[in-house]
């Protein structure tokens, strides 16, 4: 009987150990720098409910700009206590007209959910450019892997309103109209690397706000 009490102690050391050790939850100081890693846990004792709950998502996005759309983040950023869990939110509000232009989120899958309205989605693939794409109504998922190019618009008569997760808590997002013409790349460079002609680039330019 002896043997195993050294055992037994070992065993009840470990869980001690471990239970000490668990980190139950980090919630973003974000007074410190993001990395890959997402940003640095706040003191346990700093932390509060508050932490947790997240109330932005209530109100509906302002659709008066020129995308007729307002996508709403409950990311790490907005929302400290998803840092570190591997996930997040955001609320899409499309008026009549509205899009979300095509662009990518580096970090993250996206699952969309249709609360109200109607809403064309698709995302394209990266190995042989195939389009996946649906008009989704009210009650409908549709899910975007990873990185992959994807859109939605407001294919309906009403205004509509979707909630979507990732499954990071910074996923990031790259808008490829900004990207293009967004910036101060130059116009004989984007002309170059688009296969568009010169008075598109201008037009598109101005509609994105860049220069050269
Ligand atoms: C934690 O709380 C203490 C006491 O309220 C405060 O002095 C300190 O700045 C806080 N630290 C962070 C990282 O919020
Ligand atoms: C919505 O945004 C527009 C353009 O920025 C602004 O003029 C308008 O006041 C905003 N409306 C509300 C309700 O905030
Ligand atoms: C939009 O409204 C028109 C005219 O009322 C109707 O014929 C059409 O089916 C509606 N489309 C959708 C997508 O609801």
């Amino acid at each position: 009987m002896e043997m195993y009490l050294p055992i037994l102690f070992v065993v009840s050391l470990l869980f001690s150990y471990s239970h000490s050790s668990v980190l139950d939850f980090c919630v973003a100081d974000l007074s410190m720098p993001d990395g890959p890693a997402g940003y640095s846990c706040k003191k346990p004792a700093n932390v509060t409910v508050n932490d947790f709950v997240y109330s932005a998502l209530a109100i509906t996005g302002n659709t008066s700009n020129f995308i007729k759309a307002a996508v709403t983040p409950a990311f790490a950023d907005q929302f400290p206590g998803v840092n570190g869990l591997g996930l997040s939110m955001a609320r899409i509000d499309l008026a009549v007209d509205g899009v979300v232009p095509i662009h990518t989120h580096p970090g993250g899958s996206e699952i969309l959910f249709v609360v109200e309205g109607t809403i064309c989605a698709g995302f394209i693939s990266s190995s042989a450019n195939t389009v996946y794409f649906r008009t989704l109504y009210k009650g409908d998922v549709m899910v975007f892997p990873q990185g992959l190019l994807h859109f939605q618009f407001n294919s309906g008569n009403t205004s509509a309103l979707a909630i979507v997760g990732f499954n990071s808590p910074s996923p990031g997002v790259q808008i490829t109209d900004f990207a293009l013409f967004g910036n101060n790349l130059p116009s004989a460079l984007v002309e170059k690397v688009t296969f568009l002609d010169h008075a598109q680039v201008k037009k598109l330019k101005a509609v994105f706000g860049g220069t050269g």
